[in-house]
């Protein structure tokens, strides 16, 4: 059955690419080499809630969720609406937002979120300009408790979101080759001013 959904969703997910190749990113979703250095990210006891940005068909969550984090604490913004479906299907009691996460105020003010604990953002944030790049981890650090990752995956070997910036902190991981396309995990804390 797994091997079935598998193949099912990469098939869906390259349709996506071959419909819109900027917004996808990627021509197949992430595998379980790059899941787990993602979700090794969120500590599994933390409180509040965990959000993904481009959740695509949900391979991160369900490695979130295969971490111990209750599906209840995930809030999940994807574009395409085929796989909202998905999502909505597979984490009964996670929030799925059908909407653009570049306009992430705009969806979650409503919600009136605790503290987050991750950010977790699969986004292909290379196709946007820098400044709409650093908005949004700007935006996001709004609903992050103090000193949470904010964490993107990344298949360029540069960081989307320039270091040296004074609110922003940036720290890389080693290159996961076994991916396709090979990628890097970037974690970005807001600084704690003195
Ligand atoms: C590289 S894929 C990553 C998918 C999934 N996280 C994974 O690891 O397999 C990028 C995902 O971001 C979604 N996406 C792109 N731009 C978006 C936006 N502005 N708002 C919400 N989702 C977006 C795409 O639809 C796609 O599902």
């Amino acid at each position: 059955m797994a091997f079935i959904s598998d193949f099912r969703d990469a098939a869906l997910f390259f349709k996506a690419w071959i419909d819109k190749p900027m917004v996808m990113g990627a021509i197949a979703p992430s595998g379980l080499a790059l899941t787990a250095v993602v979700s090794k990210q969120v500590d599994p006891n933390s409180r509040g809630p965990i959000i993904e940005l481009g959740p695509g068909t949900g391979v991160m969550a369900e490695a979130l969720v295969l971490r111990g984090i209750d599906p209840k604490r995930l809030i999940l913004i994807e574009f395409n609406k085929a796989f909202c479906h998905l999502l909505s299907d597979r984490f009964k009691g996670a929030t799925i937002i059908n909407g653009d996460a570049y306009q992430i105020k705009k969806s979650l003010e409503p919600l009136n979120l605790s503290p987050t604990a991750a950010i977790i953002s699969g986004l292909p944030l290379y196709s946007r300009p820098q400044e709409e790049r650093i908005k949004l981890v700007r935006d996001a650090f709004h609903f992050m408790a103090p000193n949470t990752p904010f964490i993107q995956f990344s298949y360029a070997p540069a960081s989307p979101i320039p270091v040296g910036l004074k609110d922003i902190e940036v720290a890389g991981l080693p290159l996961v080759w076994r991916n396709l396309p090979p990628a890097r995990v970037w974690i970005y804390r807001k600084r704690q001013i003195a």
